[in-house]
């Protein structure tokens, strides 16, 4: 009977050593920071992408369409009117500073038509204007 006592032992024994190295690790007086830290960096990027998809759809789309095509309803009485994003080809002709640029000082500023309102609130803003930069590249996809 003995050593199959002892062999059970041994099994708990080592059933007890499996969980302990399965168990997170303790972490220690507060060290936890860094993933914290991420997650809330990844948050504040996807919020402010949300921001700029927001602020699209109810200030940009009106002239510019929801698809990005300048086909909206606001563009109609336009000229000229707004480009149609999906065109590669003029995607290929700015770089993403003109379109931040136009975005925040508006049409005027760069020689462009002054109805493109300017949003200078947005400058304090730069991760929203990078997500708006983002929304106008993502329509040639
Ligand atoms: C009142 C209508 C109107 C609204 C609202 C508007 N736009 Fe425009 N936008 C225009 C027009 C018209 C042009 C074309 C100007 C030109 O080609 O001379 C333009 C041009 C642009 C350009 C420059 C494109 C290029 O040819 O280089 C960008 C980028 C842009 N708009 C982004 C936005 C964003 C982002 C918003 C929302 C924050 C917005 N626009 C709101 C009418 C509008």
């Amino acid at each position: 009977m003995k050593p199959h006592r002892i062999l059970a032992l041994a099994l708990v024994a080592t059933g007890l050593l499996a969980c302990e190295k399965s168990a997170p690790p303790s972490g220690g007086g507060g060290g936890g920071g860094t993933p914290t830290a991420a997650t809330a960096t990844t948050n504040s990027a996807k919020v402010d992408d949300a921001t700029a998809k927001q602020i699209f759809n109810e200030k940009c789309a009106n002239c510019h369409g929801v698809d990005g095509k300048g086909d909206g309803p606001g563009a109609a009485a336009l000229n000229p009117k707004p480009r149609n994003y999906t065109n590669k080809m003029w995607q290929s002709t700015v770089t993403d500073e003109q379109i931040a640029k136009t975005i925040v000082f508006g049409g005027a500023a760069v020689g462009k038509s002054p109805v493109m309102p300017a949003s200078p609130d947005l400058d304090a803003k730069p991760e929203v204007v990078t997500g708006l930069v983002k929304i106008i590249r993502g329509f040639a996809n």
